[in-house]
């Protein structure tokens, strides 16, 4: 596929990049038949879910399941139950969904109390995209002694589609600089609901349309107390909905997917530091009958750059108060990098780095009875018993960058979120009307404190979205309620996803990939 004009092989969803939409409604059941043609292991996680009692299908290798091995097929099969609001799926294999593997979940519903604020709705989703595939980029991340940082995308994408210049790719590859940008049709004076989603491997988005200002209603499946803005800055995993009016003279606008530079660090040692990348991705906003050539203009930043959008648009659209009760659980969680004895690059919380077990996720331990407390250290394992209790952690970011956490199975309260230089005080903490939502910006060199109830029994990896982050280990893996998890049973065809197959296979046919791609672009 060439989804920037520039063709790559793509790990695609029933031949789609993005995937396809699913969509639900509040209540429903999903049942979804993966089959894995991919000739690499797969999964895939349902972002934003709870999996209240589908621990299982989670799909986070190494934590919940294992991975879905080529030629082999799972039905995902969990509840909606009471949540709605704009989601998305993603592999969460290596980092599989970086090469494609990506699609929006949408959960509407009847209650909607903006249902009558808006005629249609449309669906935005933004992603980086790199024109080597993974298995190219991350041996050269894990290289021993490698002093970049994290890997250059090659554009941006809005709703797959972008805008290389092709006077910079290497001689012989298929380009076409002409790519069609993203057209969202709108009609006059109707008003449209937008739902954006940052799928990125790594960068901030800045979303705005020229002309038009964003009615804020929805950030990671939480109605909000309407706000407007001009611009949208999204982190990666972010989902927010926003109404835009059709207000303004007949004609074509510019849609801006800018992927913010600001909040990517670059030194010359970087993977495609000189990529030819054009930050400025754009689609456009048609106005039935309008035939001019877009020429808006971009509206001023009203945000602060590198940051989530500031909690004054934030606020529930009424205020949930469940957080502020006793702490049954505290927990201190430190973040930081440091190299192996082999000098490769590792994220560590607390000094110790993630490593799955691909072949034996944590979900299968504990049912086996092995006790939180024995899991390997490398397990990165927070310990929570308390049912209903209230779980308060604090994560404090030793490193300059900024890192977008986001936590399985559950949204959580923010009760504060600390800059560089800032004391940790506790009088301070929001919990009257705390921000609620499942993906946060943890500031350079900053901290944060969140809250969330202990009622979802389950293994729930808690990581940093930056994929290039996670596959350094930067990755906690929560263990809730062990004594009922324990005594529930895993199906049967996701426990003999570990039995059949062998994984030392899978990886080569991996490497393999790898190669194949390798030739079409190297980098030196
Ligand atoms: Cu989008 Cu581990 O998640
Ligand atoms: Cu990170």
């Amino acid at each position: 596929m060439s989804p920037d004009g520039f063709e790559r092989p793509v790990w695609s969803v029933n031949g789609q990049h993005p995937g396809p939409l699913i969509q639900a409604n509040k209540g429903d059941r999903l049942v979804i038949n993966v089959t894995n043609h991919f000739d690499d292991p797969a999964t895939v996680h349902w972002h934003g879910m709870f999996q209240h009692g589908t621990n299982w299908y989670d799909g986070v290798p190494g934590q919940t399941q294992c991975p879905i091995p080529n030629d082999v097929s799972l039905v995902y099969n969990f509840s909606t139950t009471d949540q709605h609001g704009t989601y998305w799926y993603h592999s969460h294999f290596f980092a599989q969904y970086v090469d494609g593997l990506r699609g929006s979940l949408v959960v509407h519903d009847p209650d909607d109390p903006y249902l009558n604020q808006y005629d249609f709705e449309y669906l935005v989703v933004l992603s980086d995209w790199h024109h080597n595939t993974t298995g190219v980029l991350l041996p050269l991340q894990d290289a021993p002694g490698y002093s970049g940082l994290r890997p250059i995308p090659d554009s941006p994408l809005i709703s797959g589609l972008g805008r290389y210049n092709c006077t910079a790719a290497p001689p012989g590859s298929k380009c076409n600089s002409n790519q069609p940008l993203a057209v969202y049709n709108v009609k006059k004076n109707k008003k449209y609901r937008f739902r954006i989603i940052n799928s990125s491997a790594d960068g901030v988005f800045v979303f705005s349309i020229d002309q038009h200002k964003l009615k804020v209603i929805e950030a990671d499946g939480i109605y909000l107390k309407p706000t407007i803005i001009k611009k949208l800055p999204v982190a990666v995993g972010q989902r927010y909905s926003v109404i835009v009016d059709a207000n303004q003279p007949v004609g074509n606008y510019f849609i801006r997917g800018t992927l913010d530079k600001r909040c990517t660090p670059i030194n010359n040692a970087t993977i495609n530091f000189n990529s030819a990348i054009d930050w400025n991705g754009l689609g456009i906003l048609h106005y039935e009958g309008a035939i001019n050539r877009p020429n808006s203009k971009e509206f001023d930043d009203d945000f602060t750059p590198c940051r989530d959008l500031d909690k004054k648009h934030l606020n529930p659209i009424k205020p949930i108060t469940k957080y502020d009760g006793h702490v049954t659980d505290f927990v201190n969680i430190t973040i930081t990098f440091g190299r192996d004895k082999n000098q490769r690059l590792k994220a560590l919380i607390n000094n110790s780095s993630f490593v799955p077990q691909m072949n034996d996720p944590t979900v299968n331990k504990i049912t086996r009875d092995i006790d939180a407390k024995d899991l390997p250290k490398d397990q990165n394992s927070v310990i929570f018993n308390h049912n209903g209790g209230i779980a308060e952690i604090y994560v404090k970011n030793n490193n300059g960058a900024d890192h977008p956490f986001h936590m399985h199975g559950h949204v959580f309260a923010i009760m504060y979120v600390g800059e560089k230089g800032e004391v940790h005080d506790k009088s301070k903490y929001n919990k009257r009307n705390p921000v609620v939502r499942d993906t946060l910006t943890i500031p350079g060199n900053g901290f944060v404190v969140i809250r969330f109830i202990t009622d979802n029994p389950g293994v729930w990896a808690f990581h940093c979205h930056i994929e290039w982050h996670v596959e350094l280990g930067m990755v906690l893996g929560i263990i809730e309620l062990q004594d009922t998890l324990k005594k529930e049973t895993i199906p049967e065809d996701v426990v003999a996803l570990c039995l059949e197959h062998d994984l030392q296979k899978r990886t080569t046919r991996r490497m393999l990939n790898s190669i194949v791609i390798n030739e079409i672009r190297s980098f030196d």
